[in-house]
């Protein structure tokens, strides 16, 4: 459940009118609610309040900083996988014993940074990071905690560029190969096992493949218990998915919980998970205006000043999120080809999307975009990167500006010849 609800005809953001937003801080902008971030945290915490966990939040979801010190406030950890994300980390409060790192390319400089900060575990995906953070943290005379990042081999995932558990994907070490890696691992001086990982995918909305997977993977703790490897924590990953407005309707955290509870309970392990999109999609839209309505020979185009560099999800994923007018108009609905202004036929939103007849100046909110929205957004076509705004009640903030043009080129220098 989010807080983004109709009030008379308006839209609005917990309490505030998002007409009201949009005319204060332009259009398109980024809007998150912070009773929805809070809600769905607690709601998958709560979950699991009678095991020992740890909820490590995916930081890639939504990773601006106001948005982790709200999580961070309600006692979140954090998934990271990369130096950027870990600073993120740290700089919005979230505990360093709280942190886990994962990714199949981390580097010997982002190892360091995150062995010299003291984070709870380092997820690990291959036997050659296994032997440079070994490398590192030998030479550093410490211990790096880790756990190996299993692939099960099960298939799962809302799209296949979002499905990773598979033999074919680049994550994880093969199952064949995990039991003899463990091993490995324990004869090293620089690493301390501490546990098993694994992340199957994202926007799963079916407990099967979860049940496959980690049904696996605790037969595989048995085994290497039976080996003599000490596991005190398995790391589930992320991946339950949230509904778009089509689709299936995925589990509820509390029957995903129960699975888990009923698959790992004579296990006796420290759980760790690392939802994202669960905690932040639906707790934040993206608001847009209409810039044109075209006619077109065969299709009517929404022409809004939103494009896939500010949300890719659709162009990328052929991914769904419902369009909704912010104020309510009338009439009986027709078929709209919803776009972009970027240079690129895949810059739509949604084709033949019935909606109330819009007119230029109409604003639209592109629901269910808090995760995966303005993380993966780009300046392409030299347009600004989205402002974000975070809404508290009757109140909201800026927590992204809008960059200036001069902001954007400002990285960038002619070389002295020109
Ligand atoms: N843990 C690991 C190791 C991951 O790779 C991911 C997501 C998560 C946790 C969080 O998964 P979640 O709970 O959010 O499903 N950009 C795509 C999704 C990419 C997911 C990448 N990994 C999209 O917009 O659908």
């Amino acid at each position: 459940m989010h807080h983004f609800t109709d009030r008379g005809g308006r839209l609005f953001a917990e309490d505030v009118d998002l007409s009201a937003l949009a005319a204060d801080v332009g259009t398109p902008v980024y809007v998150y609610s912070e009773a929805t971030l809070r809600r769905h945290f607690r709601v998958f915490a709560d979950a699991f309040a009678e095991t020992e966990t740890l909820v490590a939040y995916s930081v890639k979801a939504n990773s601006n900083i106001a948005v982790l010190k709200v999580l961070a406030d309600e006692g979140a950890g954090a998934d990271v996988v990369s130096a950027g994300e870990l600073h993120r980390a740290m700089k919005a409060g979230i505990a360093l014993k709280r942190i886990v790192f994962s990714g199949v390319g981390k580097t010997r400089d982002e190892i360091a940074a995150a062995l010299d900060a003291g984070i709870l575990q380092f997820n690990v995906e291959s036997a050659p990071e296994l032997h440079l953070i070994n490398d590192v943290a030998a030479a550093a005379g410490a211990r790096a905690p880790i756990a190996l990042r299993v692939n099960p081999d099960v298939a799962a995932g809302g799209h296949e560029k979002i499905s990773t558990g598979k033999k074919e994907d680049k994550f994880g070490v093969p199952w064949s190969a995990a039991r003899a890696l463990y091993a490995e691992a324990r004869a090293l001086d620089g690493v301390a096992v501490k546990g098993v990982d694994v992340h199957i995918g994202s926007q799963i909305d079916d407990l099967a493949p979860f049940e496959a997977a980690f049904s696996k993977v605790a037969s595989l703790i048995n085994d290497l218990r039976a080996d003599g490897c000490e596991i005190d924590t398995l790391d589930l990953g992320g991946g339950l998915g949230i509904p778009y407005g089509e689709g299936a309707i995925p589990p509820h955290p509390d029957d995903y919980a129960a699975m888990i509870k009923r698959v790992t309970a004579p296990l006796d392990v420290k759980l760790i998970f690392e939802p994202g999109r669960m905690i932040a999609g639906n707790a934040g839209v993206l608001l847009s205006r209409v810039v044109y309505v075209k006619e077109g020979e065969e299709k009517r185009f929404l022409i809004i000043d939103a494009g896939m560099n500010d949300l890719v999800r659709p162009a990328m994923y052929d991914a769904h999120h419902d369009i909704r007018p912010v104020a309510a108009r009338t009439g009986d609905k027709v078929p709209y080809d919803v776009v972009g202004p970027v240079c690129e036929s895949s810059d739509r939103f949604a084709k033949d999307r019935p909606l109330e007849p819009m007119q230029a100046g109409d604003l639209v909110a592109v629901m269910s975009a808090g995760a995966y929205g303005a993380v993966q957004s780009s300046q392409y076509n030299t347009r600004a990167l989205v402002p974000e705004v975070l809404v508290r009640g009757d109140q909201y903030a800026v927590i992204r500006r809008r960059p200036t043009f001069d902001d954007m080129v400002s990285l960038e220098a002619a070389p002295d010849w020109l």
